[in-house]
């Protein structure tokens, strides 16, 4: 991590920073990954690292081939979607819609609403009974209603004074620089997206949330993206933030924004 550290130390400049429009802020972060790779198209990045790296898209398509480690979890999740009466709160009932709704800017109550957040809120009317936010049975059924919009593309909707709210704050967690590196996550996932740390190539923050949950080799399972969320809040030594909590609600507002017009994807593998 050191020496990434040294690479972007010195990068200061900012993609589209003040404003609180969606389509200016895509359109500069698209234009700036296009500057740093010309011949991946928009399409592709739904793929993350695996648009920028040929070397690890081969291991990734021939896992794909094959049985994914995670199809058996995502059965279970649908299974577990009827078994707990999901399907019967009116903000689930058609599964695919769900995933292209959320996340959105509630106005009547005040507040960014995750698919997640949704999906535990049923849950607790059906069951009576409290759900995770990391991994586990959320993160199956997440998956499952994600896989049924499968094909669709990410829509995320920022009209009302309040959302754009939310979004402005979670587009500035984003660029904010935290913890012991003092790095943001645009350091890394912006401005050295395609750039080696240690082991890892770093995935453009455009089309990180087409594939979420995702299955990730290192946990052996599935996660939701606030679980992804704490882990690099983690490598970037800053304070950890409960997964659900309203900031990183705001930051999945922006976060997702950025990936609109990109297919959901129900390959959701990653290393
Ligand atoms: C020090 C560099 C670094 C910083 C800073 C960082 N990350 Fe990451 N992040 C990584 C690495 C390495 C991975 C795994 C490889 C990849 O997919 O980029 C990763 C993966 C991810 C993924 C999964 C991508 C996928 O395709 O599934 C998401 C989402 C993510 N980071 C979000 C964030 C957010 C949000 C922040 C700020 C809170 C952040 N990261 C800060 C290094 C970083």
């Amino acid at each position: 991590m050191k020496k990434l550290i040294t690479v972007v130390a010195g990068i200061s400049f900012l993609v589209g920073t003040a404003s609180a429009d969606v389509a200016s802020d895509q359109k500069a972060l698209i234009g700036h990954f296009k500057s740093i790779q010309p011949n991946v198209e928009f399409a592709d990045y739904t793929n993350g690292v695996y648009a920028y790296d040929k070397g690890s898209r081969d291991q990734f398509e021939e896992i794909l081939d094959g049985i994914p480690p995670y199809e058996e979890a995502v059965e279970k999740g649908g299974a577990e979607y009827l078994k707990y009466g999901l399907n019967k709160c009116a903000a689930l009932a058609d599964p695919a819609a769900a995933r292209v709704k959320h996340p959105y800017y509630d106005d009547a109550a005040g507040t960014v609403v995750t698919l997640e957040g949704t999906i535990q809120k049923c849950y607790n009317e059906q069951t009576g009974k409290k759900l995770g936010t990391m991994k586990g049975k959320i993160a199956r059924i997440s998956a499952w209603i994600s896989d049924q919009a499968a094909g669709e593309k990410i829509n995320v909707k920022v009209e009302s004074e309040g959302a754009k709210a939310a979004y402005a704050r979670g587009k500035a967690f984003f660029y904010a620089k935290r913890g012991q590196f003092n790095m943001s996550c645009a350091d890394c996932h912006v401005y050295n997206a395609g750039k080696k740390a240690r082991a890892d190539i770093l995935s453009p923050a455009l089309g990180h949330t087409t594939h979420v949950p995702m299955y990730r080799a290192k946990w052996s399972g599935l996660g939701t993206l606030h679980r992804r969320y704490g882990g690099c809040l983690k490598n970037m030594r800053a304070k950890p933030i409960k997964a659900q909590k309203e900031v990183y609600r705001d930051m999945e507002l922006f976060h997702q924004a950025m990936s609109n017009g990109l297919e959901i994807t129900d390959a959701r593998y990653r290393k």
